[in-house]
C-alpha cells in the first residue's frame, strides 16, 4: 500500500533528537529551529519529559473518559496557575482543529447562535468547522461549505463592527498572531477593541493560541502582551511537545453540560503526562522568559538585515520576509549550512524553534544566515 500524497517532502529522515539538534539516519546533524511546525517547546527527547512518560506507560497508557483520572485535574490546576486563567474549566482534545471545532461549538451552545467571524488568511485547522473558519479556498471542501462563518479584514474594526451589526454571531475567532499566514500580528487597539465589540453585541471572543501560545512569544498566551481576556482560548501544538494533546480554556461563565462535548482519546494518561512534564520543563527552566530574551536578540540580530523586507512577530513567533532575490534561502540553509526552519509561502522564512533554545544556537543560525546573505 502507498502513502496517501497529501504531504510536499523534503529527502531527509530524522531518527534522533536531542534538545534543538536532529540526526538523520547517516549521522549527519541539524539544528532544528522549526520544531516540527511549533510543537516542540520544551526541546526533543528531554530527560524529565522522557522519564515521566515511560514511567507512567508503565503503570496505565489509557483509560476512557468514563472514570475518574487525578492526572487530568492535576493538569487542569498547574496549567491554569501558570498561563493566569485558573478560574477557566478545561476540556481536553487532541489536536488544535479539534480544540477550535469544540470551541466553536462550546460558543454556539452558550449563545444560541451559529454565526462565526474569522479573519482574512487566517489558519484555523483542517476539520470541518476549523476549515469553514480558515480563509484559505485550497483546503475548503465543498462539504465545507457554510453561510454562517464571514471573514474580515485583521486589524480593521470598522470592518468587525459592521458585520457583527448585523447580528446572529456566536463568536469572533482569531489567532493571537497568525501563524501559517506568515506572521501577522493583531494590533493592541485591536484586540482590546475586539473584546469591546464581542461584549457590545453579546458574542464569545474565541483566542486560537494553538500556535502563539505556550510561552512561545514571551508571554503564555500571545494576547496576554495586551492585557485582553478571551472567552475561550484554544491550544495544542507545544502543550504535549510532540505527544498529541489539544484543550480549550472555558470561562467561568459559560456552563457545561453532560455530552455537550466528548472524545475518546482526549486527556488520556500519557496525553496528561507529557502535559504536565511539558509545564514542569517550562516552570523549572523558565522557558517563556528565554522565549523572550532569544526573541530580543533574534529582533536586534535581523535589524536592517539586507535579504529582509520586513521582519514580524514577538518571542520565538517569528517571520522572515525576503527581498525577492534572496527566495531560495531556506532550502539553502537546510542542505547547506543544517537548519531546519518553516516557511509561509516562498517569501516567509517562520522560525518556530524550542522554547529551550540557547543563545549559542541562536547565534549560530544568524551567522549561517549572513555567511549565505553576503
Ligand atoms: C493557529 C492554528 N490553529 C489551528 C491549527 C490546527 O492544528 P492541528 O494541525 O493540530 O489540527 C494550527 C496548525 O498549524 C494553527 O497554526
Amino acid at each position: 500500500m502507498n502513502l496517501f500524497e497529501v504531504y510536499k517532502l523534503w529527502d531527509i529522515e530524522p531518527v534522533r533528537g536531542l534538545d534543538t539538534k536532529l540526526w538523520d539516519k547517516d549521522g549527519a546533524e541539524y539544528t532544528d529551529l522549526y520544531g516540527g511546525h511549533a510543537v516542540i517547546s520544551v526541546g526533543h527527547c528531554h530527560p524529565h519529559y522522557v522519564k515521566m512518560i515511560s514511567e507512567q506507560l508503565g503503570k496505565l497508557g489509557f483509560y476512557s473518559n468514563a472514570v475518574q483520572n487525578s492526572l487530568q485535574r492535576d493538569l487542569a490546576q498547574r496549567l491554569g496557575r501558570i498561563c493566569g486563567y485558573d478560574d477557566y474549566s478545561l476540556f481536553l482534545c487532541n489536536s488544535g482543529a479539534e480544540a477550535n471545532e469544540n470551541a466553536l461549538k462550546v460558543a454556539s451552545f452558550h449563545t444560541g447562535k451559529a454565526r462565526v467571524l474569522a479573519f482574512r488568511k487566517a489558519f484555523h485547522g483542517r476539520t470541518s468547522g476549523a476549515v469553514a473558519a480558515t480563509d484559505n479556498p485550497k483546503i475548503q471542501a465543498p462539504f465545507n461549505a457554510t453561510d454562517n462563518i464571514v471573514f474580515a479584514p485583521l486589524n480593521d474594526l470598522e470592518a468587525v463592527d459592521n458585520e457583527l451589526s448585523r447580528g446572529g454571531f456566536a463568536a469572533v475567532i482569531i489567532e493571537g498572531i497568525q501563524g501559517v499566514a506568515g506572521i501577522y500580528e493583531p494590533t493592541e487597539e485591536f484586540i482590546n477593541g475586539l473584546r469591546l465589540l464581542c461584549d457590545k453585541y453579546g458574542c464569545l471572543l474565541i483566542l486560537d493560541e494553538i500556535q502563539s501560545g505556550y510561552g512561545r512569544t514571551g508571554k503564555f498566551f500571545a494576547h496576554q502582551h495586551y492585557g485582553v481576556r478571551a472567552d475561550i482560548i484554544t491550544m495544542a501544538k507545544g502543550m504535549g511537545n510532540g505527544f498529541p494533546i489539544g484543550g480549550i480554556l472555558i470561562s467561568p461563565a459559560i456552563k457545561a453540560s453532560y455530552g455537550m462535548l466528548g472524545t475518546t482519546f482526549g486527556g488520556n494518561h500519557l496525553a496528561c503526562t507529557a502535559a504536565l512534564a511539558v509545564l514542569d520543563i517550562i516552570d523549572n527552566e523558565h522557558l517563556v522568559e528565554n522565549a523572550a530574551k532569544i526573541g530580543e536578540y533574534f529582533t536586534m540580530a535581523f535589524c536592517d538585515d539586507k535579504a529582509l523586507k520586513e521582519y514580524r512577530g514577538k518571542g520565538l513567533m517569528i517571520g522572515l520576509e525576503l527581498r525577492d532575490e534572496y527566495v531560495g534561502l531556506r532550502d539553502r540553509l537546510l542542505f547547506e549550512k543544517h537548519f531546519f526552519t518553516g516557511a509561509a509561502g516562498a517569501q516567509v522564512i517562520r522560525l518556530l524553534p524550542s522554547l529551550t533554545v540557547s543563545q549559542e544556537t541562536a547565534e549560530s543560525f544568524v551567522n549561517a544566515w549572513k555567511e549565505l546573505t553576503l
